[in-house]
């Protein structure tokens, strides 16, 4: 039934591009998301491990100096990201290397067309060395820039994290109640916060919604934009129900000027393609927030040149020379970005905790 429902909106779809008369896209390969994000079996999710890792999440007991929690990073307010080019680190002063992305949809990180995702094979990070959200939540709780500080070894805070959140008594109930244990490890630490990670998803944007089947979900523009964002050769990275094909490549960002070192990304100066859900709350973009708009984003795809001293034009990916774009053309321009808002969805949980176990203070 869903089979012939997607088909037929693709027919109706080929239908519409063929009478306006532009570009068929090359392969129809995007889709909308699937409405629940799966769990590995070791960690399946519960009401109790929700509420656990949503007080975990917001709060900065779990850093080395009581200042800074996911949430600093990732604000429900500003769409599970921060706003910034590079994020407020450990200290006064220090900056991350990178943007932080948002986490909403994080959980659906490796999702493929079909729906299908192996939540052990869920790449995180711009250079995908994370594979799960289990396994990605412990780098920013173990980063000296973060949430750990340079003071102490990794061994060393991991027991003192553990004492200090198993100390408290809210935290003791909240771990008896979600694992029938009350001790803090670091592992009941990140597979609490991974299942809250779960539910922040936004799979009911007016894009899926079009998809399944609600043909007037999607304005006439969107619609013309999302023409356009196929026949340009977008989708020949943003792909799939994330708009990724979760694969690095070379698009010649200009660094960070305040970077000390360059940040080479896999080494190669190779970059994930970011999803581009819900771009509206998570401006500025790229993996160093240089560029602050979407008018922007698409005039940097529109020169087709690096515009990093250490990358050459030969060495961009050959999908990102192959755009389809010309830059006098801001009728297409814009369609696309009217494309790019069918994919925001502001139905998250927003909420913040309105106290913490640990009684330190919300950011
Ligand atoms: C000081 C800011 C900061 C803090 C604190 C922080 N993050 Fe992040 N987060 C980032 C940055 C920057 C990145 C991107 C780093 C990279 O790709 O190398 C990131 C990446 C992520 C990603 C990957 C998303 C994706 O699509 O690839 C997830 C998930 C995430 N963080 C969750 C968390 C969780 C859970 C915590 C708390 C345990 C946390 N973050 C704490 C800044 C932060
Ligand atoms: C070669 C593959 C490729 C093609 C083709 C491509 N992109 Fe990207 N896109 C990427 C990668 C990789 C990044 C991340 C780059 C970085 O952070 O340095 C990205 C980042 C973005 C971002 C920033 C998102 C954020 O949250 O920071 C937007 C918006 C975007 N692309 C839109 C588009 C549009 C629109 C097109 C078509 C005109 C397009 N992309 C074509 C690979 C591609």
């Amino acid at each position: 039934m869903k089979k012939i429902l997607i088909i037929s909106v693709l027919l109706v779809l080929f239908a519409s591009i063929n009478k306006a008369g532009s570009d068929l896209p090359g392969q129809f390969n995007i889709g909308a998301l699937p409405t629940v994000a799966p769990a590995p079996a070791d960690n399946p999710v519960t009401r109790e491990k929700i509420e656990l890792g949503k007080q975990l999440f917001f709060d900065p007991i779990l850093s080395a100096n009581n200042k800074i929690s996911c949430a600093s990073c990732h604000s429900p307010t500003k769409g599970f990201a921060d706003g910034l080019d590079r994020s407020n680190g450990f200290s006064e002063g220090v900056k991350t290397k990178r943007n932080a992305p948002t986490v909403l949809n994080a959980a659906f990180n490796g999702v493929d067309l079909q729906g299908n995702l192996d939540p052990r094979n869920s790449p995180q990070f711009y250079d995908n060395r994370a594979l799960s959200l289990e396994q990605q939540c412990l780098e920013p709780l173990l980063s000296p820039d973060e949430m750990k500080g340079s003071a102490l070894s990794a061994e060393v805070y991991i027991k003192q994290l553990e004492q200090k959140v198993t100390s408290i008594k809210a935290y003791r109930v909240l771990f008896s109640r979600a694992f029938s244990d009350s001790t803090a490890s670091i592992d009941k630490i990140t597979k609490a916060i991974a299942t809250y990670e779960r539910t922040l998803i936004t799979p009911n944007a007016p894009f899926d919604r079009y998809m399944r089947g609600d043909l007037d979900a999607m304005t006439e523009k969107q619609i013309r934009g999302m023409e356009a964002f196929m026949s340009t050769g977008c989708n020949n990275c943003h792909s799939g129900p994330m708009f990724s094909d979760y694969k690095l490549h070379v698009l010649g960002v200009d660094e960070h000027p305040g970077l000390e070192d360059f940040d080479t990304g896999d080494g190669t100066y190779a970059f994930r393609t970011t999803t581009l859900r819900n771009l509206a709350y998570t401006a500025p973009y790229m993996h160093n927030g240089s560029l602050s708009s979407l008018q922007e984003v698409m005039r940097f795809y529109e020169r087709k040149r690096s515009k990093h001293t250490e990358v050459s034009n030969k060495d961009l990916a050959p999908e990102f020379k192959a755009l389809k774009l010309n830059p006098f053309n801001r009728v297409r321009a814009n369609a696309i970005i009217a494309f790019l808002e069918a994919l925001n969805d502001p139905n998250f949980d927003q909420s913040t905790p309105e106290s913490l176990p640990s009684g330190l203070p919300l950011e």
